[in-house]
């Protein structure tokens, strides 16, 4: 640990302190000392349980590391951020996702002296009579026909929580109306889309905390372009174009009528956007009562979080772990295994939550870091995953910790099939945490030859995250208590997890290079491989 200061080198000593019972048992016998553990080491919350017994810890590991939590001032963090402090330090911004589902009628949240909570109150009535008046019909395309499609233009915190919620609560989404993501600068997104619906049945909704970002407004213009075209009149975009947005000047600018966007505010990140108006193509598809709930969700896991000690606070429990093995342990990644296919997208939203937060390797004070910062985090769905990637967390040379999500009931019963599922989540955390040993190989039977390569060595940490079915509450308590693991994870290792200078560089050099690959004539500017790339693609492309 490369942290040189006192206070922080008496804050790391816990992690040793935790490294150290952590390394003196294995998972195994760590469940043969105790009966109890899995009892003990196990949390409840907003609808989910948390067995986190099957990690690599005992009592007096979680004592050290609950230390570090604390000697990182963790509870004053918590209170700053829900209290609207700036601690968003470099953009000069309070952090206030929590502010946008808050559902006590009465709460007040102050930013620079003035009460958030009307304005998030309106937007949400707004978006509420908006999905209303689509979802009746009452709300009509320029030609009198009903809206069936409703098209999401945005990227990044724009929609990846809008792809990820809307896939999640499939069930609960408005038969006959269909909905569509599109994101990526590459024209083929948005020409496959397009494909698929039609211009007097469809709504875009423009998301865009900025309104500038190249892809979004890229993709909006063409969509503006081929609904104009499409319909014959520009006056048909005030009946098809909608906005999400901080930004109402660039809003108008664009040609969206100001009366048709649905603000948010500097204080909710992209990353942390979706229970903002970020969320309007989820509400649309759920109904505003099913998205209460969501809401609802969210404020729960909030409440659990601001109240519930650390030694039970089920985020804060996931954060010390994560950090016990990134820190301790030299764990690089961290796999998020979502065992229901409505959750397909979840680790890819985590992804963007977690990495843009906490991918970062300088201290708040401006120094290197000097340890481990965000893990790399990545998952798919199980089971399909078990046929694909598996074969390395139980036998490769990486330690990969790994979260396990399912959910008791299944929207879908077939046969037993939901069984199998279940039964295979319990059972790679069995097999990950136990493993195989040489000696029951061979009572096994197997060739001694072959002992070598049919062992498991387990001690695979893993936690395991049940309820009892996804319904919009619980969805948005899993994305708050991820959210707030992520914050946890930030305060401890003393990163701004707010900002994200780092997307800057590129998006900046892009701009040259486009000109460049447009231009009469190229720059040049550039180093020898990038001149030469650009030389290739002018010449492939007749330039
Ligand atoms: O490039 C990264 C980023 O700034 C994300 O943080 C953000 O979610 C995304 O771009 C989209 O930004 P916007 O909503 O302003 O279009």
């Amino acid at each position: 640990m490369k942290d040189e200061s006192a206070t922080a080198r008496g804050k790391w000593a816990n992690l040793d302190a935790a490294m150290a019972a952590s390394t003196s048992k294995t998972i195994r016998r760590l469940f043969d000392e105790d009966p109890s553990r899995a009892e003990r080491f196990s949390v409840e919350a907003a609808g989910w349980l948390l067995d986190y017994s099957k990690n690599r810890v005992d009592d007096a590991a979680m004592k050290a590391l609950v230390k570090l939590a604390e000697q990182s001032d963790l509870k004053a963090e918590i209170e700053k951020m829900f209290t609207g402090e700036k601690i968003n330090r470099t953009e000069n911004r309070a952090v206030l996702h929590t502010a946008l589902r808050n559902c006590d009628p009465a709460a007040k949240v102050f930013v620079d002296g003035e009460d958030v909570m009307p304005g998030v109150r309106s937007v949400l009535a707004k978006m509420g009579d908006f999905s209303d008046r689509v979802r009746k019909g009452l709300w009509r395309g320029f030609t009198g026909r009903r809206i069936k499609y409703v098209v999401n233009i945005g990227i990044g915190g724009s929609d990846l929580g809008p792809v990820m919620a809307n896939l999640a609560l499939t069930p609960y989404a408005k038969r006959g109306m269909k909905f569509f993501f599109v994101s990526n600068v590459d024209p083929t997104h948005l020409a496959e889309t397009l494909k698929a619906v039609k211009p007097a049945e469809t709504l875009f909704i423009v998301a865009s905390k900025t309104f500038t970002t190249q892809e979004t407004m890229s993709n909006a213009a063409a969509a503006r372009d081929w609904l104009v075209s499409g319909l014959g009149d520009r006056a048909a975009v005030a009946k098809h174009f909608v906005a999400v947005s901080t930004a109402a000047a660039e809003v108008a600018a664009f040609g969206i009528d100001t009366g048709n966007m649905f603000g948010f505010w500097d204080w909710v990140g992209g990353r942390y956007s979706l229970p903002s108006a970020i969320g309007l193509s989820l509400m649309i598809a759920v109904g505003r009562s099913n998205y209460a709930k969501f809401l609802k969700g969210y404020w729960k896991m909030d409440r659990h979080f601001r109240t519930a000690k650390f030694d039970r606070n089920m985020p804060v429990l996931m954060a010390l772990l994560g950090i016990l093995y990134s820190n301790g342990y030299g764990a690089e990644t961290y796999c998020c295994l979502p065992y229901d296919q409505y959750l397909a997208r979840f680790p890819a939203y985590l992804q963007q939550m977690d990495m843009e937060s906490n991918g970062k390797s300088v201290r708040r004070g401006g120094t290197p870091a000097g340890y481990a910062t965000g893990p790399i985090e990545w998952g798919e769905p199980g089971t399909n995953g078990q046929h694909s990637f598996y074969q390395l967390i139980h036998q490769g040379t990486h330690l990969i910790p790994c979260d396990f999500i399912g959910c008791c009931k299944t929207h879908n019963p077939v046969g037993d099939m939901h069984d199998k599922l279940m039964a295979n989540l319990f059972a790679q955390t069995e097999a990950l945490a136990f493993g195989k040993s040489a000696e029951e190989c061979r009572a096994e039977g197997v060739p001694e030859e072959l002992v070598p390569f049919r062992t498991f060595e387990g001690n695979r940490p893993t936690n395991t995250l049940l309820c009892r079915e996804l319904t919009p509450g619980t969805l948005g308590a899993l994305i708050a208590l991820y959210e707030h693991k992520v914050f946890v994870q930030g305060v401890i290792l003393d990163i701004y997890s707010f900002d994200q200078w780092g997307v800057q560089l590129g998006k900046v050099l892009a701009k040259g290079v486009l000109s460049d690959l447009t231009a009469e004539k190229p720059s040049g500017a550039h180093d020898s491989s990038t001149n030469r790339l650009i030389a290739r693609y002018r010449a492939a492309v007749g330039r």
